[in-house]
């Protein structure tokens, strides 16, 4: 039978200083009201300064080997928009830290579909026979990159990190990842971004500017698009799948707002109480956003062994992507 890669733990971690919307509201023109009725978003988790994005990652890595059991993997793959520095990549000093010297270990950016993108490269490693276990790893600090000054992006980005541990096993067992689907349009690439710090400024020839320091989303111009797009990528990963919507118990989606997921799921015909909602108490954190909602919903039973799982997400790039899977009997670590 073919091999594939089947979830054998998750994990994941936010720090612990918590922005209310009514503490935005006091430094920024805004409401809890706006925040709530446009985006679902109630609070959101911040890192104090000294913290990064790998210290958040270490923190859900070490919780997914514990919830699977193990201390050992072949290959470390770390989705991030926020590494602790542009070089080197973040993934093998969180490897190291976690005791996983020598293991191979990378970053992978596709912003908020990161996620997606580095599950499928693990699936794949196990599937071709390159790897017994792997762990996948979506952390954010994306406190680190918002514009303290604009409302439309600090009230919505949040910080945290998820964490899953693929092992190698049998496409009909639970867990078994069944297909990922994934996509890019690069034409949308000033829709989500962050200008400075990279080869286009530096060869620019002129100084950079304090703006494109930070991450800029054309949220409105997004919107309708994530909606398209993550439709569009879940029925197809669907009917590679061989399911019809009416099997999926419960859809994952990238918690960008809950209007968003509503609209999908509303596209999709599944009902909306069937979409593992937690941007209320997260907010969007990115690539960190799908293994957090996944822990969230295993540790609070509205995700149980057995239920065919959809994932669906949208980001910069632009990307995106869908996956299904079956849901394991696992204890969250
Ligand atoms: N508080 C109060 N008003 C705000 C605000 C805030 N935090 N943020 C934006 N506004 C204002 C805007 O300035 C605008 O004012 P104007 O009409 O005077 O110009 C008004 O609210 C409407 O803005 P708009 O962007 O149309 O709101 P929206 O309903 O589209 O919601 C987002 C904004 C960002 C929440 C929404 O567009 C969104 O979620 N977009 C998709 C994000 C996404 O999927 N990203 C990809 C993955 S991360």
């Amino acid at each position: 039978m073919t091999r594939a890669a089947v979830l054998a733990g998750v994990g994941a971690t936010v720090p612990p200083r918590v922005v209310t919307n009514d503490e935005l509201a006091r430094r920024l023109d805004t409401s809890d009201e706006w925040i709530r009725t446009r985006t679902g978003i109630v609070q959101r988790h911040v890192i104090d300064p000294g913290m990064t994005t790998g210290d958040l990652a270490v923190e859900a890595g070490q919780r997914a080997l514990k919830s699977a059991g193990t201390t050992t993997v072949d290959l470390v793959v770390l989705a991030t928009t926020t590494p602790d520095r542009p070089c080197p990549a973040t993934a093998p000093s969180v490897a190291t830290r976690i005791g996983l010297v020598g293991v191979p270990a990378f970053d992978v950016a596709a912003v908020c579909s990161g996620f997606l993108y580095a599950l499928q490269v693990g699936a794949d490693a196990i599937a071709a026979g390159h790897a017994e276990r792997v762990l996948v790893i979506g952390a954010e600090t994306f406190s680190t990159i918002l514009d303290p000054a604009d409302r439309s992006t600090a009230a919505i980005f949040g910080d945290g990190a998820g964490a899953v541990v693929l092992r190698a096993g049998q496409p009909d067992e639970p867990g078994a990842v069944r297909h990922v689907q994934l996509g890019s349009d690069g034409s949308m690439a000033d829709l989500i971004t962050v200008r400075g710090g990279g080869a286009e400024e530096r060869s620019g020839g002129r100084p950079p500017l304090p703006e494109d320091a930070y991450f800029r989303m054309a949220g409105k111009s997004v919107f309708f698009t994530a909606v398209r797009r993550m439709a569009e990528s879940s029925r197809t990963v669907l009917e590679r799948t061989g399911w019809q919507v009416t099997d999926v118990d419960r859809v994952v989606a990238h918690q960008a707002n809950v209007r968003i997921i509503h609209a999908v799921a509303e596209q999709l015909g599944i009902p909306a109480d069937r979409a593992v909602i937690n941007i209320d108490r997260v907010g969007n954190t990115s690539a960190a956003s799908i293994p957090l909602a996944l822990a969230d919903g295993a540790a609070d039973g509205r995700l149980t062994p057995g239920d065919r799982v959809l994932l669906t997400a949208f980001g910069g790039g632009a990307t995106w992507g869908a996956a299904t899977l079956t849901w394991p009997d696992v204890m969250v670590g």
